[in-house]
């Protein structure tokens, strides 16, 4: 019989790892588990890119700098660990050429007899457009239908987020509808794009498709 949530608590499958290096246009990405000392990082991050962050995130309490402050990581941090413990959650801060750029989580695990889960990430405006989101994707679809041991991965965007879109569709989600007034973002209830994949559709994994279209290289 298949195993539920609480069968794997304290032994998640996929949980811990380190997942890379593949090497895209910008650098080398790896995908590790986020550690207590990301927050100077990720905090300057967040605070110098509430503009490319704010429009596509998750409504929630408080302003933006309370929200990513340093005092923030600590909670934030923790959250994260324990979900990843209790089977729950999958989450990586994603590093290029070493430094934490960004963060990407596979999220609300279910198991049993629907093994599905939803993928989100994030990636500093600094380090965009060199293919990072793209890498760090396919290395977590692959990991997730591997060690994971999940089936069907769905992602949400907003219509009108172009990179994300074409980050989705370049690793070879699907398409499958819109959900109306699907999630409260930046202040009001917005429609999503759903995109899937499931484990049958990545063939012989999507770092490998990367790489047999050039997109990427592995050392
Ligand atoms: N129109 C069309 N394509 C665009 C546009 C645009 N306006 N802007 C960028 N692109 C393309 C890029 O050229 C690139 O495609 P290419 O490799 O064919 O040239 C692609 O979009 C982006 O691919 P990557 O470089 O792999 O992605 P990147 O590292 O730039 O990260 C991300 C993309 C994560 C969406 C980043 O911009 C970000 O963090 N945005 C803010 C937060 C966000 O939107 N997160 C995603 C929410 S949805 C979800 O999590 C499922």
């Amino acid at each position: 019989m298949a195993a539920s949530g609480a069968e794997f608590a304290g032994r998640h499958p996929g949980w811990p790892a380190k997942l890379g290096p593949v090497t895209v246009r910008a650098g080398t990405v790896r995908l590790r588990p986020p550690r207590l000392w990301d927050g100077r990082a990720w905090s300057e991050i967040r605070l110098r890119d509430k503009e490319h962050l704010e429009v596509w995130e998750p409504t929630t309490v408080g302003s933006w700098s309370e929200r990513n402050g340093l005092s923030a990581w600590p909670p934030q941090w923790a959250s994260l660990r324990s979900l990843a413990r209790r089977g729950q959650s999958l989450p990586f801060a994603i590093t290029l050429d070493g430094a934490f750029v960004g963060q990407i989580t596979v999220g609300n695990i279910v198991r049993a007899a629907l093994r599905s889960a939803w993928i989100g990430y994030w990636v500093s405006s600094r380090s965009v457009g060199g293919g990072v989101a793209t890498a760090a994707v396919a290395l977590l679809v692959d990991h997730a239908f591997s060690a994971g041991q999940l089936h069907r991965l769905e992602a949400t965007v907003r219509p009108g987020n172009e990179s994300s879109l074409r980050v989705l569709r370049k690793v070879g989600f699907r398409e499958e509808g819109l959900f109306l007034r699907y999630l409260d973002v930046a202040g009001a209830w917005r429609d999503h794009l759903c995109f899937a994949i499931t484990a049958e559709e990545i063939g012989a994994g999507l770092v490998a498709k990367l790489v047999s279209e050039g997109r990427a290289q592995l050392p």
